[in-house]
């Protein structure tokens, strides 16, 4: 069958004309800092669930502390710090699957839309959000406080209501668990921009009271958000090879022997992303 491969050729020329083009940026917030890095969204009318087209939320599960270092505050270094965590772009040439969420975080900007959405990218650089939003798998919105500056973040291995992606059960804590446990890794974290960064991880019980009827899905959570606090241990350049696969592997590894390994490895789940990709832009 020809047409995933002439679909494939097409959409990569698309993602190349794509890229190039990139994203407007968007200013920072003004800075104030609380005691705690976050404020509880619940003491000024917000909430810690999300809001969701079929009317039920997600759990704010992690959070990004306002007392991070100032070069994860912004959106572009945020964006930074998660693709040394493996997430990226999370539309699929453009195609974004999955719904807008919207949340409010109790900082006076009452409910916003999502700020945007993050995949899993599988060590392949920006491109390999396809092959997650094809699977279904890890992601998460994010949103920031204002008044803090701390990014909140819904992590979930399920997707939306809408999709025929899998319900994982325990989907929240199992990847709020997971992106912290990346997050917290004692080398560091290593983004292919040559950013390197450290992060601490508290727990606080703050979904405790969040009725689970109320909650996308009815996936129980244990009621805990994790609260990160980011150190950037090494700068280098915003955006910078952001879809290179390889430079992400090399940065970890380190040396001429991650490189091959990483090339490797990318054919091979290239081979694996070609199929649902070839289909997923014929939609
Ligand atoms: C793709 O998305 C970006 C960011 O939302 C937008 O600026 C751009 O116009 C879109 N391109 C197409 C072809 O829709
Ligand atoms: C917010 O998201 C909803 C649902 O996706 C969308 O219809 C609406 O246009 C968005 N609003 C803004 C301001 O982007
Ligand atoms: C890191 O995150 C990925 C994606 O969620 C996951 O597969 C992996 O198990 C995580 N690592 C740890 C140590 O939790
Ligand atoms: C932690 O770092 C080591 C060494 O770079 C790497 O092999 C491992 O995959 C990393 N684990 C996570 C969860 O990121």
């Amino acid at each position: 069958m020809r047409l995933p491969t002439i679909a494939l050729a097409a959409c990569t020329l698309l993602a190349a004309t794509l890229r190039v083009a990139g994203r407007p940026s968007r200013h920072s917030l003004s800075p104030r800092q609380s005691a705690t890095g976050y404020a509880n969204p619940t003491d000024n009318g917000g909430s810690w669930l999300t809001t969701t087209a079929v009317g039920l939320g997600e759990p704010l599960n992690v959070i990004i502390s306002g007392e991070s270092d100032e070069g994860v505050l912004s959106e572009e270094g945020v964006v930074e710090y998660f693709r040394s965590l493996f997430y990226s772009e999370g539309s699929c040439f453009n195609i974004t699957l999955g719904n807008e969420q919207a949340a409010n975080l109790g900082d006076g900007q009452g409910t916003l839309n999502q700020t945007d959405i993050k995949r899993y990218n599988y060590y392949l650089g920006d491109s390999g959000t396809c092959l997650q939003s094809l699977n279904g798998g890890p992601h998460f919105r994010y949103w920031q406080q204002s008044t803090t500056r701390a990014w909140f973040l819904a992590t979930s291995y399920s997707d939306d209501a809408d999709t025929n992606h899998m319900i994982i059960p325990n989907g929240y804590d199992l990847n709020r668990d997971q992106l912290s446990s990346n997050a917290t890794n004692a080398t560091g974290t290593f983004s292919p921009g040559g950013f390197e960064y450290t992060a601490t991880r508290t727990q606080a019980p703050l979904l405790a009271d969040v009725p689970l009827a109320s909650i996308n899905h009815g996936i129980a959570t244990d009621g805990n958000v994790d609260i990160l606090t980011v150190r950037i241990r090494k700068t280098g350049t915003l955006g910078a090879n952001s879809n290179q696969p390889a430079s992400v592997t090399n940065a970890r590894g380190g040396g001429s022997s991650g490189a091959s390994k990483s090339v490797e490895m990318s054919t091979a789940a290239m081979l694996l992303l070609a199929v649902p990709l070839g289909a997923s832009c014929l939609l």
